[in-house]
């Protein structure tokens, strides 16, 4: 019988690739799993690069045991098709970590892990897919997950890496000022632009009024937001580098399917269970699931 394996990274892509080259520089290498096969992985930073050795597995029967920690960076829109992924490296002795976005990584990977236990994060910082298969790091890796006793397998691995890991008590104000960022970052999607257009006034305002509603939502759901946490989100935007981009305009760009219901639905959605009025969303959600898959 083979031996479990400590640790494995399920979707290398932008974020998947940032954490297993923070893995491997400490000598804790994961098993890397994807959908396409590569021999390495790359990754590019300020002060140079990280080869992550592979493969990359890329058919779940390859797995032969659970592992004790895993990491999924798969998109929140690509779960349900790694449910066989999920399957082989998960057992309940599992601990599962979302490097997601949203606020529903643990209702959404539940069903899949084999009563393996969920831990959401909050990833802050931004990293794209180059045309070479290579990712470049464009800041200091940085996570913050719940301050929980089952968070400290993920705290464990990554001690001493190059990513940082902040808990917090107060997890769930953290996750909703987060999915505010994100919410405002897919009007990037429907101007088709990077950061730089925050910069002009008439965004500024429309992403103001977004920020607002949910702003609103993001109470009713618990979490506690200054009153100035729009203007904060804005001004960060506007001091970023214009070029900046996200995952999400990376993806429309590339003509794949959006994550817009984890980061523009959700306002919508828990607005309508709240009997909070969302405009704004109300007419960026159709057009950015459009944008996802059509028909058209
Ligand atoms: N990128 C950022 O700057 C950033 C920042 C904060 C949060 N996030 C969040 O982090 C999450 C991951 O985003 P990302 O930008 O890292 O995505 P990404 O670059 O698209 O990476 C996704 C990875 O999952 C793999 N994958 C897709 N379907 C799979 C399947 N069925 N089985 C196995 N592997 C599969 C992809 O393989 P292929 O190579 O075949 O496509 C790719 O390696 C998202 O929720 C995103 O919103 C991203």
């Amino acid at each position: 019988m083979s031996e479990r394996h400590k640790i494995a990274l399920l979707g290398p892509g932008a974020i998947g690739t940032t954490i297993a080259a923070a893995l491997h520089e400490v000598n804790r290498t994961p098993l890397l799993c994807g959908r396409t096969a590569h021999a390495q992985l790359i990754l590019r930073h300020d002060e140079g690069e990280v080869t992550v050795p592979g493969p990359v597995l890329n058919q779940p029967a390859d797995v032969t045991q659970p592992v004790d920690l895993l990491f999924v960076a798969v998109k929140t829109t690509q779960v349900e098709e790694c449910a066989p992924w999920l399957a082989s490296l998960c057992d309940e002795r599992t601990v599962v970590c979302a490097l997601q976005n949203g606020v529903e990584q643990q209702t959404q990977l539940a069903p899949y892990v084999q009563g393996a236990t969920v831990l959401p994060s909050v990833v802050w910082f931004p990293a794209q897919r180059e045309a070479d298969a290579s990712v470049w790091l464009r800041a200091q890796p940085r996570l913050t997950l719940p301050d929980v006793l089952q968070a400290q397998p993920i705290v464990a691995a990554l001690s001493g890496t190059r990513c940082a890991v902040d808990l917090a008590a107060d997890f769930l104000s953290v996750a909703w000022r987060k999915l505010l960022q994100n919410a405002a970052a897919g009007l990037m999607v429907l101007a088709n632009r990077r950061a730089g257009m925050f910069r002009r006034d008439d965004i500024a305002g429309l992403t103001l009024a977004l920020l607002h509603e949910c702003l609103a939502v993001a109470r009713a759901e618990g979490a506690v937001l200054e009153d100035g946490v729009p203007e904060e989100i804005l001004a960060g935007f506007r001091r970023a580098p214009e070029d900046l981009g996200t995952s999400i305009l990376a993806d429309r760009q590339a003509n794949r399917p959006l994550e817009w219901d984890i980061r523009n639905g959700v306002i919508q959605r828990y607005g309508q269970l709240h009997g909070i009025a969302t405009p704004v969303s109300d007419v960026i959600v159709p057009l950015l699931a459009a944008g996802s898959t059509g028909p058209g």
